[in-house]
């Protein structure tokens, strides 16, 4: 808790404030997620459950019987029950997720709709070391998924170092089966984060109610708007919580003053171009074994083998 708060101090000290888009998601936030995947602009999550429904056979044929599945940021775990209904002997599926209450209560689903499986939720952040539960069926190789394009909401180095992460989960003749988004009309893109229905910002908006209840701060939700805004030069949405006045903010003994108009990075969502998610991936050890993506090339799904 004390270096949750330390960290929470070091992002909001800097000349550009930030806040870990991890906090995005306690119970609240996680329910508003899975609103903004039903959202018309929202591309993200239709298209990808789209080349999942198209390629699944091949998906499950890649794959091979008895594997391990390793989902990382499983959220509600829509994708993986395609995957679950697929692949061959399935040995185990283990979805990890730091939102807690959320992760366990759709385990509970998928462990009603597939009784035959052996389901072990890890709750954990995957950005610190946790530890993986051994499955009772000894898998012939583990299969790291990690769909949704999340890879997406981390910066360079920390996506090489989740990525080496992945890579090290994998184990020997292991893969990794990714979700990444793919650069495209910027209009597209700028629309899928600033939803007409007001979802996103709810979402953003959500954060500051998380770090009040949990860290005990005085963030007041009403004097904070949400700024959604394509980088076309980085290939990344910038997402932020703009202060609507200037205000003070406590948190942890220590006073955060914000002008009007200044604002607190939450979140980059990057997109990728198919060479460069293939240069990151080999920075940690990954060849991209297979793309499957849609007609207009807005999505993709990958296979990473190690090298
Ligand atoms: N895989 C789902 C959900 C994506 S939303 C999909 O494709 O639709 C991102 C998910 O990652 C959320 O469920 C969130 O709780 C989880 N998450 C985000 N940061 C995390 C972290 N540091 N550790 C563990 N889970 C995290
Ligand atoms: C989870 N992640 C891939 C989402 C994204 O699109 O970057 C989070 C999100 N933020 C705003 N809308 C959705």
């Amino acid at each position: 808790m004390a270096k949750e708060i330390e960290a929470l101090l070091a992002g909001l000290s800097k000349p550009q404030k930030s806040i870990a888009p991890k906090y995005l998601y306690d119970e609240t936030g996680s329910g508003l997620f899975e609103e903004i995947t039903t959202l018309p602009e929202y591309y993200l999550t239709s298209t990808e459950l789209g080349i999942m429904d198209s390629h699944i056979d091949e998906i499950a044929a890649t794959v091979g019987p008895q594997a391990s599945l390793i989902e990382f940021g499983s959220g509600s775990s829509v994708k993986t029950r395609m995957l679950l209904q697929h692949l061959d002997k399935l040995a185990a599926y283990v979805p990890v997720d730091i939102s807690e209450e959320h992760l366990l209560e759709s385990q509970r689903n998928i462990r009603a709709a597939f009784p035959h499986i052996e389901v072990l939720p890890v709750v954990a952040d995957f950005t610190r070391r946790f530890s993986l539960p051994a499955p009772a069926t000894m898998p012939l190789r583990n299969i790291v998924y990690f769909p949704g394009s999340t890879i997406g909401n981390f910066e360079y180095d920390d996506a090489v170092e989740l990525l080496r992460v992945m890579h090290q989960e994998a184990g020997d003749g292991g893969a990794l089966l990714i979700g990444v988004d793919l650069q495209k009309d910027p209009a597209v893109i700028h629309d899928a984060y600033n939803d007409s229905a007001g979802v996103t910002a709810r979402f953003n908006l959500n954060m500051l109610r998380h770090l009040n209840r949990e860290f005990g701060s005085d963030f007041n939700l009403e004097s904070f708007r949400h700024k959604a805004t394509y980088d076309s030069d980085e290939g990344r949405v910038v997402i932020e919580l703009v202060s609507t006045q200037q205000q003070a903010v406590h948190l942890g003994g220590t006073t955060i003053l914000l002008d009007e108009g200044e604002a607190i990075l939450t979140e980059y969502s990057h997109k990728y171009t198919l060479e460069s998610f293939a240069a990151m991936a080999d920075v940690a050890g990954f060849t991209v074994s297979k793309v499957w993506t849609d007609p207009n090339q807005w999505f993709s799904v990958q296979l990473l083998l190690r090298d």
